[in-house]
């Protein structure tokens, strides 16, 4: 069992690379089983759920080079065999597996995915754009069994019921071999999207319209290799934003795609939070006096779900009171106890959390529950007084490229121990 320890107060000053993006690359890694040739991504962070997806592609035959941030995957040589139910369930994102499986050889026997407990977190849109495809879905004991009358799927047009990231790119990723045409309704328009898109239309691929909610697929036969750099990781920027905005005094975050970080940006502006916007940095000054606001989370553009979290510490450092409303997931709400044992005014009642600053965080020893919860513990960790042992740590280091580094290099006194 690995902790973080922290020893709070220490004034982060200097300069942190934001790596390339988590929730893209999950992505991006199982849909280049679908080239005829190999498909090199650059700017891979160094996250233990991109290990998990090497480790699942090696399983099934493909050949795959990891150097640095580099990524090499040769797909030619996959096998269609079961994936595990142990590999599969160790993320969420092990569901692209599906729509990749499925495009390449009209079926797939994949565990079911795991994922952070934020809730009921369903695939049914996933599976309804299968079966509109021409797929049956059936499951056996913890595997998931999608297959196609005669080995192919076929174009269809599909309407979301709810937006969903998940989805809106695993039915892209399945229509691009499909047979004929696919149209996508009310599909979600997040960033990470149109970089799957360009990965796949750079393949060979027929996408038009990711980023709007009307995506149109045309299948091929056929898609080649490239190259790709995957796009900048928009939630650790937000979140390395925040801890500036906390702990900083001082810090000039680069690689940064301000157009992805809008709605937080102007959350952060309304608070009073002193920004540089650069063409792709942001410089946060020194803070001295801010505003409690209330945030809701929504699909994108709106405000980011997986920046509710992350938000929370600099919250409750402000003056006055606030909620905060996540409308996507009902449970996303874990760090809050963990928060108010640090000595935070914070509660929550269902999906909503209600705060009263300023409050002044004492170290303490908390759990990360999921990702994004852990990612504001070691923020208040820093805020606080004291020492912070954060356990769970497994679930930062699934998203959080080198971070006990990059926040080393800023002057934090954090560590990584195991027991
Ligand atoms: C992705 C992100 C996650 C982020 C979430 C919302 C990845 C790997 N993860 O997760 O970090 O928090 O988007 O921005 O990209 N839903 C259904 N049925 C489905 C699928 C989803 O009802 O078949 C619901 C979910 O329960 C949730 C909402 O739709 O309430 C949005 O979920 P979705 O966008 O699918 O989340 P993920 O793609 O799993």
């Amino acid at each position: 069992m690995k902790k973080i320890i922290i020893n709070g107060g220490k004034p982060l000053k200097g300069e942190v690379s934001v790596s390339g993006a988590k929730n893209s690359v999950v992505a991006l890694i199982p849909a280049a089983i679908l080239a005829d040739d190999v498909v090199v991504l650059d700017g891979v962070p160094n996250i233990s759920d991109v290990d998990s997806l090497v480790d699942i592609m090696e399983t099934m035959g493909a050949k795959v080079v990891h150097s640095g941030e580099t990524l090499e995957i040769d797909p030619r040589s996959v096998q269609n065999i079961p994936v595990p139910y142990d590999k599969i369930s160790r993320l969420r994102a092990s569901y692209y597996f599906y729509g990749s499986l499925l495009g390449r050889f009209g079926q797939a026997v994949v565990g079911l995915p795991g994922g952070c407990d934020l809730g009921p977190r369903p695939i049914d849109l996933h599976l309804k754009a299968f079966e509109a495809m021409g797929a049956d879905v059936s499951y056996e004991g913890e595997s998931m069994h999608l297959t196609t009358p005669h080995q192919t799927i076929y174009g269809a047009h599909i309407y979301m019921d709810t937006v969903s990231v998940g989805a809106t790119i695993n039915t892209m990723i399945a229509a691009v071999k499909a047979q004929g045409r696919t149209v996508i309704e009310n599909a979600a328009r997040e960033p990470e999207i149109i970089d799957v898109a360009t990965l796949l239309n750079n393949m060979g691929a027929r996408i038009r319209g990711a980023g709007t909610d009307v995506i149109t697929v045309d299948g091929v036969e056929k898609l080649h290799g490239t190259r790709h750099q995957v796009i900048p990781d928009r939630i650790e920027a937000g979140t390395y934003i925040a801890l500036a905005a906390a702990a900083g005094e001082g810090v000039h975050i680069k690689n940064v795609l301000y157009e992805h970080l809008e709605s937080y940006i102007a959350k952060l502006e309304e608070m009073g939070v002193r920004m540089t916007i650069e063409e792709d940095a942001i410089y946060v000054e020194k803070q001295s006096s801010l505003r409690a606001v209330s945030v809701k989370t929504s699909p994108y553009p709106g405000f980011a779900t997986d920046l509710q979290q992350p938000l929370t510490p600099l919250l409750i450092s402000a003056e006055g009171q606030g909620t905060i409303v996540d409308t996507i997931y009902e449970k996303r709400i874990n760090h809050v106890p963990e928060l108010a044992k640090m000595g935070a005014a914070i509660s929550a009642d269902k999906n909503r959390i209600t705060y009263q600053g300023p409050s002044h965080l004492r170290g303490r020893a908390v759990k990360a529950t999921d990702l994004r919860a852990g990612a504001a513990l070691v923020i208040a960790g820093l805020m606080a007084d004291g020492q912070t042992q954060i356990s769970n740590v497994e679930f930062i280091l699934r998203g959080y490229s080198n971070i006990i580094e990059k926040l080393s290099a800023l002057g934090a006194d954090i560590h990584l121990v195991t027991d």
